[in-house]
């Protein structure tokens, strides 16, 4: 397929690195230079003349912008009746707000890691459907296409939970270093760690509550950090954290 990218910054080098073995044609749209010139360096990428030259000239159009400027920049635009468009801006656009921008072209909304993608190894969620789309972020780690608006909008929290346990796992290895462990050490324990922890979660039939029990000693350190963390109201902050972005990307749930 001949995909074109509107907005090319990070989210977008993330996808068309992850997207690679697929053997798409990439057609880049011409701000930020150096990420432009860096993917067409390392990806064979063009570059196109203009925002509506890129439309004009592609089959499917994966929209990277700046959420708080995208819409606009999208109703700017001239699309297709046979195009697909996925949004992938994480919040401050609605299902209906991207449809009647890009009419008559289709359109589709994605929720990713990033990063992740470019090792094919982050999630995406799409709402609604799009076998074209699904089958793009295939490449890029497991796709799950989300029945209704309101089970995406739920999902879609995870684009800053997944931002934020980077954070969680840099803080953690910095304990380490700090403790003395060299940073290599540091980083590949938390790593690993939590790479395992996630195998368990995708591997065991298990039920959570099982597997917490189980990793779990009465009276060990598991449950001694545990006990301090609950105190410290830790665990119980992510709850209301979530929640609150929730409730920025859908303020009707705010309820
Ligand atoms: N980063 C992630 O991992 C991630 C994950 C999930 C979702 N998202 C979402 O993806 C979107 C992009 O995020 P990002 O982190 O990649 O942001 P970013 O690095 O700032 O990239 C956005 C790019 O859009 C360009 N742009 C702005 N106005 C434009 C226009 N009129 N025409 C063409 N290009 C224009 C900007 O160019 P200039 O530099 O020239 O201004 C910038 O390079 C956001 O909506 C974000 O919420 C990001």
């Amino acid at each position: 397929m001949k995909i074109g990218i509107l907005g090319v910054g990070n989210l977008a080098a993330y996808l068309v690195q992850g997207a690679q073995k697929e053997g798409h044609t990439f057609l880049l749209s011409p701000r930020s230079a150096s990420k432009v010139i860096e993917l067409s360096e390392r990806f064979d990428c063009t570059v196109a003349k203009n925002n509506q030259a890129l439309i004009d000239a592609v089959d499917h159009i994966l929209v990277c912008l700046p959420a708080s400027e995208g819409v606009a920049i999208l109703r700017e635009l001239t699309f297709r009746k046979d195009q697909m468009v996925c949004s992938a801006m994480a919040a401050g656009a609605t299902l209906d707000e991207i449809r009647a921008a890009v009419f008559p072209a289709e359109a589709t909304l994605s929720m990713m890691p990033g990063y992740a993608n470019a090792f094919s190894v982050g999630p995406t969620f799409l709402f609604p459907s799009n076998p074209i789309w699904a089958r793009f972020f295939s490449a890029c780690g497991p796709v799950h296409e989300m029945p209704d608006a309101k089970s995406f909008e739920t999902v879609a929290v995870f684009g800053a939970m997944s931002g934020a346990s980077v954070f969680l796992m840099r803080h953690l290895a910095a304990w380490y270093e700090t403790e003395g462990l060299s940073p290599v050490i540091a980083r590949r324990l938390v790593a690993e760690t939590i790479r395992g922890n996630a195998e368990v979660l995708l591997q065991s039939d298990e039920p959570l509550d099982a597997i917490c029990s189980g990793v779990t000693t009465r009276g060990g350190i598991t449950e001694q950090l545990l006990s301090d963390l609950n105190s410290d109201g830790a665990l119980e902050s992510w709850h209301r954290a979530m929640t609150h972005v929730l409730h920025r990307m859908a303020p009707a749930r705010k309820t």
